[in-house]
């Protein structure tokens, strides 16, 4: 994303890897649709996009009743996506610094300065997690890894959660090869993680997701790496459907199983997955593909986007705070309690 100061641009993920389009958007509103829609996606992204649009919404309040004009446009913001706790984390950030303006002059700079650090925060964790993540899985040779969705500076302030820690295997020479799943219905895998692998020069096998358990079993891969939307006090993850079965198959075949995700995704007022909201989406993301269909009009589709994997199936959560083994209540208190 690229901010402006007067807007914000997005490339539009939708259209990607086909087309490199980017879309202005000119005020909050714009940047709740881009976020309802997925022209940007990605949890810590979402969250940096929000930042930037309630900025847009002071710089853009009229005088005589901009604290209405900022509040409305946090709540609809707010209510843009329910299941990435990144979005409710950055709009928390930036309520607290306007609640303390005096002025719309003051709000206009202060939100902006606000998002603009939520931005560069994400960028810096991003490095720190692929720090710890090669501290933690110890390689001395180069490894072989699985991914799922997209979790790349598409969906980041640059750099990536899962993806950023696969990007810094790859530049200290420590990585064999990705396979990345396609990630169905939306295909983050295939439209986005392909294309930012491909474009830095990075070995990526693309898989059907279905393919995911055969590739385990073959042995030669020995993480199977993700991102989260949200982690609940007891270690439970929200992450992309389809993360759930990836770590009952990584179990099954004694391969690890690590979330990587900053602690602006960290939620520790909800005890466990069972409290997340899972967001579920039209049924034509799965019936259709770019409006041709590809299943019979009027069947019946269950659609939600997110699935929770129990802590119990993880070995390992990466933070830039630092890492969760084995995760519980207790070793997430002690990072974040
Ligand atoms: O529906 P999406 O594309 O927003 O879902 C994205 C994911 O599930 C990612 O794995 C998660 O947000 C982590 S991104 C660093």
């Amino acid at each position: 994303m690229r901010w402006h100061g007067d807007s914000l641009d997005l490339l539009d993920q939708r259209l990607l890897p086909a087309e490199e389009h980017w879309i202005t958007a000119e005020g909050a509103g714009g940047v709740a649709q881009c976020i309802r829609d997925m022209v940007v996606r990605g949890a810590p992204a979402i969250g940096i996009s929000a930042a930037y649009g309630a900025a847009l919404a002071a710089r853009h309040a009229a005088d005589d009743n901009w604290r209405e004009e900022v509040s409305r446009a946090i709540e609809e913001l707010a209510a843009s996506r329910p299941t990435a706790v990144n979005l409710f984390w950055a709009l928390q950030r930036i309520t607290a610094v306007f609640e303390q303006c005096a002025t719309l002059k003051e709000a206009a700079t202060r939100l902006a300065d606000e998002a603009k650090a939520i931005h560069q925060e994400d960028l810096a964790a991003n490095l720190a997690m692929a720090d710890h993540a090669l501290r933690a899985m110890g390689a001395d040779q180069p490894v072989s890894v699985l991914t799922h969705c997209n979790t790349g500076a598409l969906a980041t302030g640059g750099y990536g959660t899962a993806l950023g820690v696969i990007r810094r295997l790859h530049e200290v020479e420590l990585l064999d090869r990705v396979y990345a799943d396609e990630t169905r219905p939306w295909l983050q895998g295939s439209r986005l993680t392909a294309w930012e692998l491909a474009q830095d020069g990075i070995p990526v096998t693309l898989n059907a997701d279905g393919a995911a358990a055969a590739i385990l079993a073959q042995g030669h891969v020995r993480w199977v790496i993700v991102g989260a939307d949200r982690i609940t006090a007891n270690g439970d993850v929200a992450n992309k459907i389809g993360t759930y079965s990836l770590a009952v198959l990584a179990r099954h075949h004694g391969v690890g199983f690590m979330v990587v995700a900053p602690s602006s995704t960290v939620d520790m007022a909800l005890v466990s997955g069972q409290d997340i909201p899972i967001e579920e989406r039209d049924d034509a993301e799965v019936k259709s593909i770019r409006g041709i269909p590809l299943a019979p009009d009027g069947v019946n589709v269950y659609n939600p986007v997110f699935d929770v994997t129990p802590a119990s199936l993880i070995d390992l959560i990466v933070t830039e705070k630092g890492v969760v083994r084995k995760p519980d209540r207790a070793g997430m208190d002690a990072l974040f309690g």
